[in-house]
């Protein structure tokens, strides 16, 4: 065997990336069958990003095979036939698709034939390639390892690949996650299901396909329904179902034909009380509720009305022999609640909301009660809760009911016998503890009920192992007594498999089981816990039955993890294990992508704890190791928190040290022959109006760098996986995966003034072919390769202009040792990413343009001082007059502000105003548009050919200016104008043409 070169591969030169997105963005809507629903974890990879990352990593590019492929047109139809490959790949149907991905596992192995044996591969079918590895003749295909493996999306697909999979992570939530991904399937492949079908099943065992992880998932499956069988019968009278009295239906219609049904209650909702802060109703505790809505759902409106009760507290009218609708305790109440249907009126949108965050009335003297009267009442032990409604399943869907008694009674009646009494960070705002309500333990977040059902579960998923372990031993598995940890394949690391997945379940029960879940009243339903990547205060919270047909019910996290486990063929062995980035040994000549924490994003630790309570309670004799400590590792967690670290610069510091370690050991440690790739993802509020120069991204390059990695291309991604996040402001908007390879060992220096002069060189052409791709006649593609050649099948999208412009700006920084200022210094990252940013900010436009650009990066569409606007104007070689008749600015009253795009004139022609601004020009396209569509843009746009780059390039400007400041809506227009950009021109194209025609025929 020789070992011949290092091409270049696939990723380094040219991706599909339009695909790649538009199928990372179909991911988002997949329920089942995906690793999301077997087990939370937060910023997970599109799985289709990942594949096609790997993918791409492994295969040559066919420029770097001339001795295959010749000419740059063999190398391209080459280059194609792999994009069409990788197309399919990135398809979630096919990802069971064995025909598609032995596709690819074949292009990998021909790629590694061809780096162990050169150019005598070509000779050689797969067969003869798979029998050379099988006979030792040529070396085995590397190992793939993920150092920061999380939620397991790139290990899953490396395996699906083929590869032999290497996951770690510090944090033990995330190593079980892989665990139950890629180690465990794989070694229970093939085996049959022991346990005892649940009744009323038939199931012909004899006919049945248990390749793969089928027998292991059917088994989740059964031991699930039994836990939940078991649980029913100790601890189902505290989830009593819920009787519609008369009573209830005397103002309902809607219930008249359900009195004296019972119904299975789906949750209970209940707002949190203080004690009211008037004096006179000091002993009444006054609701804190955000609001009364049930449903918004058209036709099906339902919502609580606070009745309030004349003088002192008492009970609403009572029908003799029915459960009183009543809140228990005697001494209460000063109110009680009744629920409504149909529309609601305006006062019961905001509850007994006063304000954003804690700022509420007095449900009974409108006293207001503020943040810090709750904070002082909630640390004091007087913060409470009162039943607010019952909801439950009803013949034809959800119904509304007012509390009872009984049932408030029940719930307050139970008694956990433990609780994890770990206490939470109370130095982080990410958590509810930390945002001083009283919250100090992980038991704080539970209602005793909720408290005893997560301690029964986990007690079952003990007894469900046990069980299934004899059932396995009677089945005729091996009781050799060798666990899950030790690599057993036995009795009884068969059921630990088997009670992993049911830990999970439990798990994702505990998501729907916490006092921190809301009731979403426009899709009625339960919401988790995690509806983002923090825990913030529910005032008015819903607790999940977990014995109903609905979310939050123990079933459907058995389903969803048997669903996954089905799907999972696993084509290699994996290995996931903790280990800490910075000191791992694991990459040693490892294929290796990774997506690491981004600075100060997600706090991985402390909102893991919330699972990993639970988790140690079920798991620990199982992973002794993995689960010996009382809450995850947080001391070498790689996120720059300042309240870990004492200051932001010391968490900065932090986080540039240890991630730059992070970066050299695996550089260090990664086979040669492969790039490696990492992304990072950027939050939307980290592209700074002076460009993207973040303290994360910079931060997160800089280690990059002095990790001694060169940058050989970046890929602005869409990888983002926001699946049930609400609207959160600092949700991930999109990543960019950038292509590494170790910097030579004698990179030169050069000074300030050549790097700008390679900037130069490079970047103008770099940006025109990201935004008018294959202009220049260069095969199409997508992102920057290393050579700061933009190849691309479709433009980058303004918001990822700025982004996408790093790449080669990068490329050509990092490539050399140090770039050194005028007075001998290095250049910092941050001054470099300016520098490239610049490139994206240069204008040439007219002056009435260059006035409207600036004053409404001050003022956007609003109004400004005529003072400010006459001085603006001066500088720029224009007049506020000269705006205003040129229809660009009303001016009055001492006031100035410019013109949208339906106030500017409907009868515009740019050969009668051929003076017209880019600014106007622009702005009277976008009326086109909207107006008449692509048709009418194009034929405007034909009568002014000349104007047509400066106002592609100023709807770009724009585009990024709003994108920056967060103006979502003002960006709109200018997106879509650059999205229908070749339609508008191929029409103004075939207008041009037609025109000329009509000239020649006369
Ligand atoms: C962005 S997440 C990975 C997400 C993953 N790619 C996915 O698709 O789910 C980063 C991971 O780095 C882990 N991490 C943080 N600090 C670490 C360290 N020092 N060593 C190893 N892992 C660490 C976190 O626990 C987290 O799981």
């Amino acid at each position: 065997m020789t070992s011949i070169k290092t091409p270049k591969k696939l990723i380094e030169v040219a991706l599909p990336l339009d695909k790649i997105n538009e199928a990372a963005a179909r991911e988002k809507s997949i329920r089942h069958g995906h690793p999301s629903t077997l087990h939370l974890w937060w910023a997970r990879r599109p799985l289709a990003a990942a594949r096609a990352v790997i993918f791409a990593q492994m295969v040559d590019d066919p420029a770097s095979v001339p001795e295959e492929f010749p000419t740059p047109e063999a190398q391209e139809r080459e280059r194609q036939r792999l994009f069409r490959l990788l197309e399919q790949l990135v398809q979630w149907e096919n990802t069971t698709n064995e025909e598609v991905l032995e596709s690819a596992r074949r292009e990998i192995r021909r790629s590694w034939a061809r780096h162990c044996l050169g150019a005598a591969a070509a000779r050689l079918s797969d067969d003869e390639i798979v029998a050379a590895i099988n006979a030792g003749r040529m070396p085995a295909l590397p190992g793939f390892h993920d150092p920061f493996a999380g939620g397991g999306a790139l290990p899953l697909e490396a395996q699906r690949l083929g590869l032999e999979t290497y996951a770690s992570d510090l944090n033990p939530v995330a190593v079980t996650i892989n665990k139950a991904m890629i180690e465990i399937p794989p070694r229970f492949a093939g085996y049959e299901p022991v346990g005892p079908l649940p009744p009323g099943e038939r199931q012909a065992t004899l006919h049945a396909d248990w390749s793969g992880a089928k027998g292991l998932a059917e088994d989740v499956r059964r031991y699930g329904a039994w836990m939940r069988a078991e649980a029913e019968k100790r601890i189902g009278h505290l989830y009593p179902r819920v009787k519609v009295t008369s009573e209830m239906a005397a103002d309902r219609p809607d219930l008249k034909p359900l009195v004296g049904q019972k119904l299975t209650v789906i949750a209970w909702l209940w707002a949190r009380t203080v004690k009211s802060p008037n004096p006179a109703f000091a002993d009444v505790d006054v609701p804190l509720v955000s609001t009364f809505i049930l449903s918004s759902k058209a036709g099906k409106e339902a919502y609580v009305e606070p009745i309030i009760l004349g003088g002192r507290a008492s009970r609403p009218p009572q029908v003799a022999g029915e459960t009183p609708a009543l809140p228990g305790t005697p001494a209460l109440p000063g109110y009680y609640f009744t629920v409504k249907v149909g529309k609601p009126p305006e006062s019961a949108k905001n509850g007994t909301k006063l304000a954003r965050g804690a700022n509420f009335r007095c449900l009974v003297s409108g006293a207001p009660i503020g943040d810090a009267y709750i904070k002082a009442e909630s640390l004091a032990g007087r913060m409470g809760e009162r039943l607010m409604a019952i909801v439950a399943e009803g013949p034809r869907g959800r119904v509304y009911l007012p509390p009872t008694e009984e049932h408030e009674r029940i719930a307050r009646s139970a008694q956990p016998l433990w609780k994890p009494d770990q206490p939470m960070n109370r130095d982080t705002r990410d958590l509810v503890s930390g945002r001083g309500y009283g919250f100090f333990t992980w038991a704080d977040l539970f209602t005793p009920r909720q408290l005893v059902a997560l301690t029964t579960f986990s007690d079952l998923v003990a007894e469900a192992i046990e069980k299934c372990r004899r059932d396995a031993i009677a089945a005729g598995l091996p009781d050799d007594g060798v666990g899950l940890d030790a690599s057993g394949t036995g009795a009884l690391a068969y059921a630990q498999a088997v009670g992993v997945y049911l830990a999970f379940a439990v798990d994702k029960g505990a998501n729907y089981w916490s006092s921190l879940c809301s009731w979403h009243s426009g899709r009625d339903t339960v919401t988790s816990t995690f509806g983002r990547q923090a825990l913030p205060m529910v005032w008015d919270f819903a607790e999940a039955n977990p014995f109903s047909n609905s979310s939050g019910n123990l079933l459907s996290g058995c389903e969803q993890a048997a669903k996954l486990l089905t799907n999972l063929k696993s084509p290699s062995n994996g290995l996931a294990l903790q280990s800490e980035a910075q000191s791992q040994t694991v990459s040693h000549n490892k294929i290796i992508s990774t997506d690491p924490p981004y600075y100060d994003n997600i706090a991985y630790a402390d909102l893991s704890d919330f699972f990993y309570v639970w988790l140690r309670r079920m798991l620990k004799p199982i992973f002794p190791g993995l689960y010996a400590t009382l809450a995850t590792p947080k001391t070498e967690e790689l996120v720059a928190t300042p309240c870990r670290h004492g200051s932001r610069e010391k968490a900065e510091t932090f986080f540039l040290e240890g991630m730059t370690q992070a970066l050299e050991n695996l550089a260090r440690q990664a086979h040669p022959a492969f790039p490696i790739t990492i992304y990072y993802a950027f939050k939307q509020s980290e592209t700074e109006s002076d460009g993207t120069t973040s303290p994360g991204w910079e931060t997160f390059l800089e280690a990059v760098l002095r990790a001694g990695l060169a940058i050989t291309g970046t890929w602005p991604m869409r990888t983002e996986y926001t699946g049930n996040l609400k609207k959160a402001t600092n949700a991930l908007a999109s990543s960019i995966v950038l292509v590494c390879r170790k910097r030579a060992a004698d990179a030169p220096v050069i000074t300030r003034r050549e790097f700008l002069r390679e900037l130069n060189a490079t970047l103008p052409e770099a940006m025109e072919e990201m935004i008018n791709p294959g202009g220049a006649g260069v095969p199409p593609a997508s992102g920057n390769s290393q050579d700061g050649r933009a190849l691309r099948h479709s433009p980058v999208t303004p918001v990822d202009l700025s982004q996408a412009i790093i790449g080669p700006g990068m490329a050509i920084f990092s490539r050399y040792a140090q770039v050194l200022e005028a007075d001998g210094t290095p250049m910092t990252v941050r001054t470099a990413l300016q520098l490239i940013n610049r490139f994206l900010t240069e204008d040439d436009f007219d002056y009435d343009t260059q006035f409207c650009l600036h004053w409404f990066e001050q003022h956007g569409w609003a109004t400004g001082k005529f003072g400010e606007a006459d001085v603006l104007a001066r500088a720029k070689a224009t007049s506020v007059d000269g705006l205003r008749e040129a229809g660009l600015v009303a001016a009055g009253k001492g006031e100035v502000r410019l013109l949208r795009w339906p106030e500017l004139p409907a009868k515009w022609s740019p050969k009668t105003d051929s003076c017209a601004s880019v600014w106007e020009a622009l702005h009277q396209l976008i009326r086109a548009l909207n107006q008449g569509g692509e048709s009418a843009a194009g034929a405007l746009l034909a009568r002014m050919p000349s104007r047509a780059e400066p106002i592609r390039a100023l709807a770009y400007r724009l585009y990024t200016l709003c994108e920056r400041r967060g103006w979502a809506d003002d960006a709109r227009p200018y997106n879509e104008l650059v999205a229908a950009w070749s339609g508008i021109e191929q029409v103004a194209g075939a207008a041009r043409v037609a025109y000329s025609q009509m000239k020649l025929d006369v």
